[in-house]
């Protein structure tokens, strides 16, 4: 249940049971998942490579490609070093095993993504959770661990709600001594920033000439905004080489495939090179934005491409949803803790969607909703920004501590529905 398997995609369109829709999910923002640069550039990796390593990087598995993707994202993201790891999942995994050598306690947002609760559980830390977004929470219950080392771990963005962490201030709540800051960033990078360097940039951690602090490790995946497949890690060169020298799950998996990682270097000049990748995306998430108010949808108020409302009761959201498929467009329903309710549409826009196209989707919404006269009563005239703690699915929130290794309760799967 939940799976939609896609039989083919543009950047803007997939076709499900011989069906063309638009497609408003995924996290392709920048759409370069169908770049013809990036294309281009994993075709010639495949001639030149074929399609894997077959072995470890640490054996005979590494490539010159995988060095350089390292150099290139450690200058991009102005930190000392990076490690390119099989996904962004084994990179919080890599970084966990690498942080659990000097710190002991792990202080984590309560809707961080699993990987990042698994990883510091994993790794055998003391976790504790503090209430979304609360840098203060975070701060103090930092201070309390300081002299056994403490880690704060937070998402850059939240896919559940788009909000963005609190980058600058969960630093400056650093206290003196033996104490990190990590960002999973894999919504952030390519997103926020300058051309797209992601939350930490976003909230002047870096900027031009001034590199990331020494106390602070980013995590991405290289498979959403930038359109690839992989992970990385980057920051100082005694917590990166760490996980270089000791993370099993690095060093005992096969790489992403050179071709791949060919992809990425040529999505990361893209986005590099050019600024109006991002403009495009920061425009069409302001005419989403715009349209969605106008139709009385409450949201949560972020800059983020991501859209997470509800509009009803979720029979009459089921309707609405077979609706807009039966009119040519996905806007998933999903069932994820941390949105505004238990069952909630999860739309994403991107770069290449057109203004047709987000029009197009406004429109069938606000026909969706006319047919439905209590969603329409209810949704009134006035949409009210959403509070980013309101609506964790299982009513808890708050600091607590993660029992073990598998307690993974936070963030159970992501649950996408297609009518029936
Ligand atoms: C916040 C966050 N961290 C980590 C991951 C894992 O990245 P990957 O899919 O590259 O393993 C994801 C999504 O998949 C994510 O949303």
């Amino acid at each position: 249940m939940g799976r939609i398997p896609v039989e083919s995609a543009s950047a803007t369109e997939i076709v499900v049971e011989g069906k063309r829709l638009t497609g408003f999910g995924g996290c392709n923002y920048l759409g370069l998942a169908h770049h013809p640069e990036v294309l281009n550039a994993v075709k010639a990796g495949l001639d030149r490579y074929g399609l894997s390593t077959t072995a470890s990087r640490e054996t005979t598995g590494d490539t010159t490609s995988h060095d350089s993707l390292e150099t290139e994202l450690a200058t991009f993201l102005q930190a000392e070093q990076c490690l390119v790891t099989p996904e962004g999942y084994s990179a919080n995994l890599a970084l966990g095993q690498a942080l659990a050598r000097d710190y002991r306690v792990a202080i984590t947002d309560e809707k961080s993504h699993r990987s990042v609760s698994h990883a510091v559980t994993a790794a055998g830390m003391r976790v504790i959770a503090y209430p979304h977004l609360d840098a203060r929470a975070a701060g103090a219950l930092a201070g309390e661990y300081v002299r056994e080392g403490v880690v704060i771990l937070t998402d850059g963005v939240f896919a559940a709600d788009g909000s963005i962490a609190p980058a600058k201030a969960l630093f400056d709540v650093l206290p003196k001594g033996r104490a990190l800051l990590v960002i999973d960033d894999c919504h952030g990078f390519c997103v926020l920033g300058r051309s797209g360097r992601g939350t930490a940039d976003h909230h002047g951690l870096t900027s031009a000439g001034v590199p990331l602090d020494s106390r602070v490790v980013l995590t991405t995946s290289l498979a959403k905004g930038l359109g690839c497949y992989g992970g990385a890690l980057a920051g100082p060169s005694s917590i990166i080489q760490v996980a270089q020298d000791i993370a099993s799950v690095y060093r005992g998996t096969t790489p992403a495939p050179p071709a791949i990682i060919e992809g990425s270097r040529q999505a990361l000049k893209v986005v590099a090179r050019d600024p109006m990748l991002i403009q495009k995306l920061r425009s069409n998430t302001d005419r989403l934005r715009r349209g969605l108010h106008k139709l009385g949808i409450s949201l949560y108020p972020t800059p983020a491409p991501i859209f997470t409302f509800v509009t009803g009761d979720f029979p009459s959201m089921e309707r609405i949803h077979r609706r807009l498929v039966s009119e040519g467009y996905l806007a998933p329903l999903i069932a994820y803790p941390g949105g505004p309710s238990d069952q909630y549409f999860r739309v994403t826009v991107n770069a290449m969607h057109s203004a047709e196209q987000i029009d197009g989707l406004l429109a069938a919404f606000g026909r969706a909703i006319d047919s439905e006269p209590t969603v329409k009563a209810g949704l009134g005239a006035e949409a009210k920004p959403l509070k980013f703690s309101e609506g964790r699915a299982d009513g808890r929130t708050g600091t607590r501590e993660l029992i073990g290794p598998w307690d993974l309760s936070l963030t159970p799967v992501f649950s996408p529905r297609l009518p029936a």
